[in-house]
């Protein structure tokens, strides 16, 4: 029989423990062995006890758990970083075997947990942690490990994800949609780390340190969340052929270069991304020998999140069954250089409010060229007080000669404002 220590009863670890119960005859043969939660830590006992956890398995303290010698695998489900990353390394030294879907910790830490790891020989599986139920951590570690990886392209947030449809679908502004997120039990109280993009950018934090072999903490993700989409882009862009998302994007160029962002982006309607709707979570990933592939699902709730955590026990109880341990440790044994957002190449839509008369556009045109700014579509809409509004989209361009070109344009007296600017994804990529 294995025992696991559970930390936090909440709601992927009263999943967890549900799941273990349902399927535990399949879960023993698929294993090998019997898997009990054995005892649960958590602040509210009544958690516990609505999940048929018995009043003695509860602990009183984390040492009640990490010194049990019973215990063979500690799973970490009470998020954050303190006392979480205490509590995980206190298990591992005690040679506890260690499952966690804590991305806000791995995303700041992991160079701490995987080093405790590898000193204590024992296993640290964290498949929960990158897009809830779908397997990409554990397919990107072992099912592509003969591929260089290219690039790695997510949409890994589901309540933005939900916003953005809705303001696609609807027409609704910004604060709308989130309201509607936040009804339906979607979006947090607090929806802060979801729409500043914070919560992509841990997970794509976590995703390119493996993908790249190079360890990428959230500090050296370029972050811009979606507040700032308004129903008029959405619809300029559809009417051009894109459809928005917010995206956490890593790519490694030729000279082993990665960059690392997250920003809302539109791709072209063709790109499979663009049909990832509402909650749906999804990862695009490119390599040299597998080509394009995608990882479709739940990022998110109680079931989905618990299968892929209850995925990573089985994979630790088969590995003590066979007397084996701590076979994918850290895989960061590079360290490469991370690109400036002012390094950046892509193509960009901007959306202007300009006065109407001849000659403007030549001037705003005149702008771009002194800048190597290359203009692709040019897109005039509803002229009113003898303003218009123009829509550009332009050719591939360097990020700073962009900003370069926009802070002239932005002083210019035929400029009343610039609107947005908005990066464009997946343009290179044929439609099939
Ligand atoms: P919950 O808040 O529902 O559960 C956490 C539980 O742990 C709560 O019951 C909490 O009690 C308890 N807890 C917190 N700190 C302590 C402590 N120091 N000692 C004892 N108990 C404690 O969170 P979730 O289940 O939603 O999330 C758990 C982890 O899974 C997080 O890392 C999260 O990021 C991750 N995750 C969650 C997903 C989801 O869909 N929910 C999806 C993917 C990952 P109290 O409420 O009293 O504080
Ligand atoms: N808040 C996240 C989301 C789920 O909306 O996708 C947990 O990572």
């Amino acid at each position: 029989m294995i025992r696991i220590g559970l930390l936090g009863c909440g709601t992927v670890g009263s999943g967890v423990v549900k799941l273990l119960e349902k399927n535990a005859a399949t879960i023993a043969q698929r294993s090998g062995d019997e898997i009990v939660v054995y005892r649960v830590l958590e602040r509210d006992r009544d958690k516990c006890l609505a999940v048929g956890i018995a009043p003695e398995q509860i602990a009183n303290s984390i040492e009640d758990i990490v010194n049990d010698p019973e215990i063979d695998i500690v799973v970490e489900l009470i998020g954050g970083i303190e006392p979480a990353r205490s509590y995980i390394l206190q298990a591992m030294r005690q040679g506890k075997h260690v499952v966690t879907a804590n991305k806000d910790l791995i995303a700041v830490s992991g160079k701490e947990l995987f080093e405790t790891a590898e000193e204590n020989q024992v296993d640290f599986y964290f498949e929960a942690s990158v897009g809830g139920g779908i397997p990409i951590v554990f397919p990107l570690k072992q099912s592509l490990a003969g591929n260089r990886i290219q690039q790695v392209i997510g949409i890994l947030n589901g309540t933005t994800n939900y916003i953005l449809t809705q303001m696609s679908r609807s027409g609704r502004d910004f604060n709308e949609a989130l309201a509607e997120a936040q009804a339906l039990g979607y979006a947090e109280a607090d929806p802060t780390a979801d729409v500043s993009g914070l919560d992509a950018a841990r997970k794509i934090a976590i995703l390119s340190s493996i993908a790249f072999n190079s360890r990428v903490t959230l500090d050296d993700v370029y972050v811009e969340g979606i507040t700032g989409i308004t129903p008029e882009d959405i619809r300029y862009g559809y009417e051009l052929g894109y459809v928005i998302k917010l995206l956490a994007i890593a790519k490694e160029d030729d000279s082993g270069q990665i960059q690392v962002r997250v920003h809302p982006a539109f791709l072209p309607v063709y790109h499979p991304l663009a049909a990832v709707n509402d909650v749906f979570n999804a990862v695009f990933v490119q390599g040299d020998a597998v080509g394009e592939i995608m990882h479709f699902g739940r990022g998110a709730g109680q079931m989905p999140t618990a299968s892929a955590v209850v995925g990573d026990i089985i994979e630790i109880v088969r590995n003590l069954n066979h007397n084996t341990k701590a076979r994918i440790g850290c895989t960061c044994y590079e360290q490469k250089p991370i690109m400036s957002i002012d390094e950046l190449e892509v193509e960009y839509y901007i959306r202007m409010r300009v006065t109407d008369r001849p000659g403007v556009l030549a001037g705003i045109a005149g702008v771009f060229g002194n800048n190597n700014v290359s203009i692709a579509t040019v897109l005039q809409k509803s002229s009113d007080n003898e303003m218009a509004e123009l829509i550009l989209i332009t050719h591939q361009v360097r990020e700073r000669s962009l900003r370069d070109a926009l802070a002239v344009l932005s002083g210019m007296s035929i400029v009343g404002q610039i609107n947005n600017v908005i990066r464009l994804e997946g343009t290179q990529r044929k439609a099939v």
